[in-house]
């Protein structure tokens, strides 16, 4: 499979679907002040860790720091409109307006904090092969072709560098249940579906750990 014929399919999607226009995303916003962009990721830290790094609470709470904020921006508001589902993010989400949005992604882009690190381990040769080389005989692209060779994402593939590997588990295990709920706006949720349904668990496991350890 051709890696650079696959990116550029898949962001010829992202784009056709790409609804909201938010505006520059990481451009700090103009109608928020300091002090308010504070009281709000004071608040998300409380959960998120205090560095952004992410936090192992009752559930694994994702790892923000140096996620595109183009990314975020879409997973808060697919959690405003419901298209993702999870009653603590559906809650703290809905009260934010369009600029708060944008505020609270450019934020986050700039925390760099090392990685949390913990949760399951497994042989990483194994997740570094499947996340460069993909899955062929299961027609797994290579995840590095979307998420980059870094893992730093680029616009809406999202930063999986650093992130909770129990988190990345069950994210790709739930994925038809929790994305793209709300089936007349699709969103680009629909590009990671078949392949979150195509791997197996063991797969799933390798690649969380592999993910986890890339600063
Ligand atoms: C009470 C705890 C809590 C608070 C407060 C909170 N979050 Fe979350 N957040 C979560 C949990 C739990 C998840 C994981 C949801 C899931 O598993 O799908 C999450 C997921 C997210 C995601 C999706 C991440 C990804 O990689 O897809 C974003 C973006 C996010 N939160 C942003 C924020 C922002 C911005 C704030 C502050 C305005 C905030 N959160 C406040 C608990 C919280
Ligand atoms: C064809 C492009 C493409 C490939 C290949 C790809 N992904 Fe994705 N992935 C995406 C997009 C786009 C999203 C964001 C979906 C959304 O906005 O709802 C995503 C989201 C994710 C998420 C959710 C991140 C979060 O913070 O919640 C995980 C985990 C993930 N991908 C893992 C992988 C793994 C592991 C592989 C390789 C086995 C892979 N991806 C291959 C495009 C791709």
């Amino acid at each position: 499979m051709n890696l650079r014929l696959n990116r550029h399919a898949a962001l010829a999607t992202v784009l056709a679907l790409a609804s909201t226009s938010i505006g520059a995303y990481g451009a700090a916003a103009e109608n928020i002040s300091a002090q308010a962009l504070k009281a709000k990721t004071d608040y998300c830290k409380t959960c998120h860790g205090l560095d952004g790094q992410g936090f192992r609470g009752s559930a694994p709470m994702p790892r923000l720091a140096g996620q595109q904020p183009e990314y975020l921006a879409s997973q808060l508001q697919a959690f405003i409109d419901r298209r993702r589902t999870n009653p603590v993010m559906n809650n703290v989400s809905h009260v934010l307006d369009p600029e708060m949005v944008k505020a609270l992604a450019a934020y986050f882009k700039d925390l760099n904090p090392k990685p949390l690190g913990g949760g399951a381990k497994s042989p990483s040769s194994d997740g570094k092969k499947i996340y460069e080389e993909g899955v062929p005989s299961a027609n797994i692209p290579p995840c590095a072709s979307c998420h980059g060779t870094d893992g730093k994402g680029a616009d809406a593939f999202p930063r999986l560098a650093g992130q909770l590997p129990d988190y990345v588990q069950r994210k790709l295990a739930n994925w038809d249940k929790e994305r793209g709920q709300k089936k007349d706006q699709p969103d680009n949720s629909s590009i990671m579906q078949p392949i979150a349904h195509d791997l197996t668990e063991a797969q799933v496991k390798a690649v969380a750990a592999y993910v986890s350890q890339l600063n």
